[in-house]
């Protein structure tokens, strides 16, 4: 497996052909592979394969309808569009084929066709005269000329009962053409430096004993994934915690909060910070060499707190200050009222809010793989719905590219 495809992103487009049933196989294969996949399903799609089975499968809702009000607050249309890395279309019909050859948008899969600003890989499937048909042969023509990328169709016994080219591609072959298509992509951080904090800090009392917090690192993993997918030459300060790393970024394992900053301090100038580990505010002021002992009748040993550095902060004023610093803030209440504080105070760009308190099911996002955050600028919050982890990494490094692309920063 090529390993720069885990941690990317895939929108899969699923048309109306009776290939769409291996359509559900490729997301079973993408997402063995780590990738995310979004998929917008088109009506005649949906006499195939049905919403729940992709559903399942993606792990995340289906996109189905361009004027559904559900799917708009869940991600709007253009930015479904934009937040992969590369757009699928398999089965790829004779009319979508030929919708985006003309230019046609009237549903939700000609419109993200479209609107996207990243590759588009097909992989057509339909009758053999069809296929063959001098319509089909112009639309093919002009999409490969526009840049779309193909795979199959292969020659075969088809559904139909005849025999030539417009069976769809296997989705072994699918996946090993999108392998090809994610390497070959620039990435729209390219050529940016990214800084990534991520996971608790342990500080320790004695040698075996410490002060940490529940943090699991997933929040920060993700981002850092996102960021590297989009092209940023990504490092990753993760205090102590047990996830795998990921294969494109540079993990630099650091303990307490002070060996943090050290790591983040050598890593400057870089474009990009992002401070999602939760630091630990206070340290015990020193660590005994050997541990502390219950010492019969005698009073609990005291400890004496110190503060610690707070990296954010640092960052924020640094004299190598990155162009663009964001900050977590996990509040318990006020959430976005603090985090607006937060965000003057510690001179970050962006904070991203979230509610940290425990929910009435005993759920807590910390260690959790949902997330429902609040993106905190200068110019006010935004709140943003309920989403994996990954989801959120993804969306926030989509407004990074944007920020990047606008050149406001
Ligand atoms: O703990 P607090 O709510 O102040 O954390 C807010 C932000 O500051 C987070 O982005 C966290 O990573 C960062 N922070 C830090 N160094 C500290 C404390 C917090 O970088 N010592």
């Amino acid at each position: 497996m090529e390993p720069g495809m885990r941690g990317k992103s895939v929108l899969l487009i699923i048309g109306g052909g009776i290939a769409a049933y291996k359509s559900l196989e490729l997301i079973r294969l993408l997402r063995a592979r780590e990738v995310t996949v979004r998929a917008i399903l088109t009506k005649a799609g949906g006499e195939f394969v049905t919403p729940l089975s992709v559903a399942a499968l993606t792990g995340t809702p289906v996109y189905q309808d361009l004027f559904s009000l559900t799917d708009e607050v869940q991600m709007g249309h253009i930015e479904l569009s934009r937040a992969a890395d590369l757009v699928v279309v398999a089965p790829a019909t004779a009319d979508l084929m030929g919708k985006l050859a003309a230019g046609i948008a009237n549903d939700l899969a000609s419109t993200a066709l479209l609107a996207t600003d990243k590759k588009i890989l097909m992989a057509p499937a339909m009758n053999v005269r069809m296929w063959e048909s001098p319509s089909v042969r112009r639309s093919a023509e002009t999409l490969a000329k526009d840049g779309v990328l193909f795979v199959g169709p292969n020659d075969g016994e088809m559904a139909c009962g005849e025999f030539g080219p417009g069976r769809m591609a296997e989705p072994l072959e699918i996946v090993a053409a999108i392998e090809k298509s994610l390497a070959a992509r620039g990435g729209a951080l390219k050529g940016l430096k990214a800084l990534v904090t991520a996971g608790p800090t342990q500080e320790p009392l004695d040698p075996v004993r410490f002060l940490a917090n529940r943090s699991s690192g997933k929040q920060g993993y993700a981002i850092a994934r996102a960021l590297a997918g989009a092209g940023a030459d990504t490092v990753l300060v993760s205090g102590p915690v047990e996830i795998a790393p990921p294969s494109d970024v540079k993990l630099l394992k650091v303990t307490t909060a002070r060996e943090m900053l050290a790591a983040c301090e050598a890593e400057l100038p870089a474009d990009i910070a992002v401070m999602s580990a939760a630091v630990a505010d206070w340290r015990p002021d020193r660590m005994a060499n050997s541990t502390i002992k219950k010492d019969g009748e005698k009073k609990s040993p005291a400890i004496t707190l110190v503060e610690n550095p707070d990296i954010l902060a640092a960052l924020s004023r640094h004299k190598n200050r990155p162009r663009l610093v964001i900050g977590f803030a996990a509040e318990t209440d006020n959430v976005v009222s603090n985090a607006v504080a937060k965000r003057s105070r510690k001179g970050a760009d962006w904070i991203i809010a979230n509610d940290v308190s425990t929910k009435e099911n005993g759920e807590s996002v910390m260690g959790g793989d949902r997330n429902q955050v609040h993106l905190v600028t200068a110019t006010g919050s935004e709140r943003w719905p309920d989403m994996s982890k990954t989801d959120v990494a993804h969306r926030l490094v989509q407004h990074i590219i944007q920020q990047f692309q606008s050149e406001k920063i």
